[in-house]
């Protein structure tokens, strides 16, 4: 064979492995083999220049550094997509895409979370890569994208086309990345998309070629007046020309959709990279240039996205905390990471079967979720981090008071029953005092465990003696004159609060601050809640068989009513001092609800409307009165504007109808 043929016969058997690996994920042949054929490719390069072809594979360890970055005019503007949030506005779109032609079958696909880039091929060869930019314009990144294992750089086909998707870091690339510039003193990375977006933005290419860059192609850009295929077609033919496409499936129906949709988003966590939302086209290409298109955004197609961030970072180590109710919770100390605006060190892992189940061991890599409000937890492990870790071992007896740990029946949760746990104690003082309880500033936690530890402060009625002891308080190191009044003035000042603040603080199994809330309305004080029986709670709308045992248990406790007495004798309110809507100020209305609410219940929300004489419905027409239009509110919110329903927004709901919290 002369020298020629072998180069070429290289770069074929290269390209081809290449392919096995990095896109199909099935290698054919060692590390070691495959490192002695480019190391070979490479001396032949070397000696033969003239032999060098533009595809070789070598190419993606040449190492290039540019002066600045082209720019590259997108011939067929790179679009984004219009968002969906819930199922309502999954229905809008269908309905939307309805009107203009009536037959329509969809395809659903992950959302990758990287940045959109375009590919350019030409008789056979990767030419050029451009990221979005604008839309219009955007900048040439070849030498990154080159990097870039699965990028093809040679097609089969000899004409000229363009292809766009996303290039993104997979989870576990991406936290040994951070591992390693952790090591050599360097700022992590935030998320993989940001590492992603990094990368390539470097004019040097060998920063690229050390990380593990991937990409997932999504479409073929051409004009729409030319397309003759289905979207599943084009992304068939892709496949073949050896690209990575996006995992599509056939939805007939928009329910099939929804459907697809909730898969995605349940196999969210064990996807290797990262996943924001499901992206849902019209599978048949001929009708896009029908269907048409916003200023911004095509109307053949709608990114639906999912409200929490997920992120990866690795368990260090697991604690076990107990709660107040003896309960313990097993806690994940982890890497510290910045999920949703706020750096998360701690998280949720549940109960020992959660972690069973999920099969989650210390020194894992993990994902992490934060929706909302809600506590931080771990979701999953990220397949395949692991090397040697033992397996989860459940505690078996308190980590506080060293007593043997039960479970009750038919509960997951593990339990310590020792009434003199000193654990428990102090973390009904610290929810008592806490923020959303009887809110007093400067009993934080660790001036609780010091008082406790200290013997100041045992029991909740112990805060409200607290003032006895000042003297003693401010001869204790680290404490001024000062601070202590001010501690002590808060803790006067909080006796004052309505009586809801009170029973929240109590921390009653399943007495949340709605459901006090609730209680306080409707039974005005303390005492009036503690002579009832189960049936006059749950003679209220929003309190269930579970609620209302529970209250009574509670209420039964000798000791807890001697708690209530000694309370009220040190000046503490037993009664509801917020306002109310006026009984019966809404007979008769008739509200509807719609789109997402952040701080109530669809629930909550009719329960609160329900008592003060209005009604609920499902759909809006010319009987509503008014329209409740949560975020992302849809077709309702339009047909109340048409119709001139009166329309509140969560907040005004909740100034009418939930004013405490004002
Ligand atoms: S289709 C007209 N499919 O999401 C735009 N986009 O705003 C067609 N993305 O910029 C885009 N995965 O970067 C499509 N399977 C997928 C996608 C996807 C991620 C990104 C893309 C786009 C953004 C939508």
């Amino acid at each position: 064979m002369s020298i020629k043929d072998t180069i070429d016969k290289l770069v074929e058997t290269i390209h081809r492995h290449d392919h096995a690996y990095h896109v199909l994920d099935k290698p054919l042949i060692s590390d070691i083999e495959y490192d002695a054929m480019l190391e070979k490719l490479r001396q032949l390069e070397a000696q033969y220049p003239d032999y060098v072809r533009t595809d070789s594979p070598t190419q993606r360890l040449a190492g290039k550094v540019l002066e600045g970055f082209k720019k590259v005019e997108h011939a067929i503007p790179m679009l984004s997509l219009g968002n969906a949030f819930d199922a309502d506005s999954l229905y809008d779109f269908d309905r939307r895409v309805r009107k203009i032609v009536t037959e329509v079958d969809y395809v659903v696909e992950p959302k990758v979370d990287g940045l959109a880039a375009s590919l350019l091929y030409d008789e056979g060869r990767l030419i050029r890569a451009a990221t979005r930019g604008n839309g219009t314009v955007g900048e040439d990144i070849t030498h990154n994208a080159v990097t870039i294992r699965s990028i093809p750089l040679r097609v089969k086909t000899q004409e000229r086309f363009e292809v766009r998707g996303e290039i993104f870091m997979a989870k576990q690339a991406f936290l040994a990345l951070n591992a390693r510039r952790q090591a050599q003193g360097e700022e992590r990375f935030k998320n993989p998309r940001n590492a992603a977006a990094g990368t390539m933005r470097q004019l040097d290419s060998r920063v690229a070629r050390e990380r593990e860059l991937d990409m997932i192609v999504y479409s073929r850009a051409e004009s729409d007046a030319e397309a003759t295929w289905t979207h599943l077609e084009t992304l068939d033919w892709l496949t073949k020309q050896g690209f990575k496409t996006s995992e599509a499936v056939a939805c007939a129906s928009i329910e099939a959709v929804i459907e697809a949709v909730n898969h995605i988003a349940n196999s969210r966590a064990e996807h290797p990279y990262d996943i924001d939302g499901a992206v849902i086209k019209v599978n048949d290409r001929t009708l896009y240039e029908t269907i048409g298109y916003t200023a911004k955004s095509p109307r053949w197609a709608i990114a639906y996205k999912f409200q929490a961030e997920e992120v990866p970072t690795h368990l260090h180590d697991i604690h076990f905390q107990v709660g107040r109710t003896g309960q313990i919770t097993p806690v994940a100390v982890l890497e510290p990471v910045e999920v949703q605006g706020s750096t998360v060190s701690r998280a949720t892992l549940h109960n020992e079967d959660y972690i069973r189940q999920k099969d989650i061991r210390i020194g894992d890599d993990v994902i992490i979720r934060k929706a909302g409000d809600i506590i931080p937890e771990v979701v999953a492990v990220i397949a395949d981090s692991r090397t040697i870790q033992a397996p989860f071992e459940m505690i078996s007896h308190c980590p506080a008071c060293q007593s043997l740990l039960k479970r009750h029946e038919g509960e997951v949760g593990l339990y310590c029953l020792n009434p003199d746990c000193p654990a428990k104690h102090i973390e009904l003082l610290i929810h008592f005092a806490s923020r959303k309880a009887m809110n007093i500033e400067g009993l934080g936690q660790r001036i609780i465990e010091l008082f406790f530890n200290e013997g100041y402060l045992k029991t909740i009625e112990d805060i409200y003696t607290l003032h006895t002891h000042r003297d003693r308080l401010i001869e204790q190191a680290g404490f001024g004159v000062r601070s202590i009044d001010k501690l002590l003035d808060a803790i006067e000042q909080s006796k004052q609060n309505s009586v809801e603040l009170l029973l929240f603080g109590f921390g009653i199994r399943h007495v949340g601050e709605k459901v006090a809330k609730v209680l306080a309305m409707h039974f005005d004080s303390m005492f009036a809640m503690m002579d009832c029986g189960v049936e006059d709670y749950e003679a209220l709308p929003e309190i269930g068989p579970k609620i209302a045992q529970s209250l009574t248990a509670f209420f039964a406790d000798t000791a807890n009513r001697e708690r209530i007495e000694r309370l009220e004798a040190l000046g503490v309110n037993m009664t509801y001092k917020g306002i109310r809507p006026k009984k019966g100020a809404y007979a008769g209305k008739v509200f509807v609800l719609t789109g997402r609410l952040n701080r109530l219940t669809r629930d909550e929300a009719a329960a609160l409307i329900e008592q003060a004489g209005g009604k609920v419905t499902g759909s809006v027409s010319s009987k509503t009165d008014v329209l409740i239009a949560g975020e992302e509110a849809g077709s309702k919110l339009e047909k109340a504007r048409k119709l001139g329903v009166d329309i509140w927004d969560e907040a005004h709901f909740e100034a009418v109808f939930n004013p405490l919290e004002a």
